[in-house]
């Protein structure tokens, strides 16, 4: 099988307005390839409510730190060519960096969301999120899909997508997806391929830990510190160097009232070479 792929701007817009003129909707999963069956997930979401899916695979590199892994990054497009035409995409959006930043990663204007954007995995990976904010703004005015379909796996960025398109009011509907586990309970991510066999063995103490603060407060604990204190303890006694266990609100992830009913747990944490990170909701 096989899927159109464009990789420049005028193709891709020659493309989309066909489809715009014939009064078709238009459904964009964006990502950064090497494609599992969560993004899979998000493509499968898009073709449910749209006409036409458009999926952009593009390792975006505002969003990666100094030391990170931007150059080992998985790069696979065959596959991913591949996997898309088989859940029915319509067309791949494949552009070269000098397509995204026609004037260099340092010299291109930026979007950032206050607050949102420094907290979390915002304050352990500085520009993370104004990198997210802004590919995700150009991605946006170049396909102008009428919505977008992001995971629950990466909860903060699908809050901060949402806030983004609120205040710049981009005619975009934002569609989240629940994560999706490998049998075990581990979120599947591209990240995963860098843990050795006994990490990955072990990689499920972040969900599990996670569950077990989700317990706790569904049985009605309020003391959110101890509760982050705890499961940060769990994780390290398992030899997990963790950034955070936060207990937020679930809508806006600010910090949660005694009385706030419904909460989204979140953490991240170093195993060996893979930083994971992983989310659930609570209700009360
Ligand atoms: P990437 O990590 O490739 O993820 C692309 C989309 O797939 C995101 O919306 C992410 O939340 C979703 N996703 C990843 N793993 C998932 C899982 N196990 N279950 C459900 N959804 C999952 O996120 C990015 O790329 C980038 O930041 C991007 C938005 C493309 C901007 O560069």
């Amino acid at each position: 099988m096989t899927l159109e792929t464009v990789g420049d701007i005028e193709s891709l817009r020659a493309r989309v307005r066909q489809w715009r003129a014939a009064g078709e909707r238009i459904g964009f999963v964006p990502t950064m390839g090497n494609l599992h069956a969560g993004h899979l997930a998000l493509v499968d979401q898009a073709r449910s409510l749209a006409d036409r899916v458009v999926a952009s695979v593009f390792v975006n590199p505002l969003q990666f730190g100094p030391g990170e892994d931007y150059e080992t990054y998985p790069r696979t497009l065959d596959q991913d060519r591949e996997a898309l035409a088989a859940r029915q995409a319509d067309l791949l959006f494949a552009p070269p960096v000098a397509v995204m930043f026609p004037k260099g990663r340092g010299a291109t204007t930026f979007v950032e969301v206050p607050g949102l954007g420094q907290e979390l995995c915002g304050a352990f990976r500085p520009g993370f999120f104004r990198g997210v904010a802004t590919v995700v703004a150009r991605l946006f005015n170049l396909v102008q899909p009428d919505l977008a379909v992001f995971g629950e796996k990466d909860y903060q960025q699908l809050i901060l997508v949402r806030r983004m398109v609120e205040d710049l009011a981009f005619p975009v509907e934002i569609v989240g997806v629940p994560t999706v586990r490998e049998p075990d309970g581990l979120a599947m991510s591209s990240r995963n391929a860098y843990l050795a066999p006994d990490e990955r063995t072990r990689a499920p103490l972040l969900y599990r830990t996670l569950r077990e603060v989700v317990r706790r407060l569904e049985a009605g604990e309020n003391d959110y510190a101890a509760l982050e204190a705890d499961a940060v303890e769990t994780l390290k006694a398992a030899g997990f160097r963790p950034d955070y266990v936060a207990v937020r609100r679930a809508g806006d992830l600010a910090p949660p009232e005694p009385g706030t009913r419904e909460l989204r747990v979140l953490g991240a944490a170093w195993l060996g070479r893979a930083r994971l990170i992983d989310n659930l909701p609570a209700v009360r």
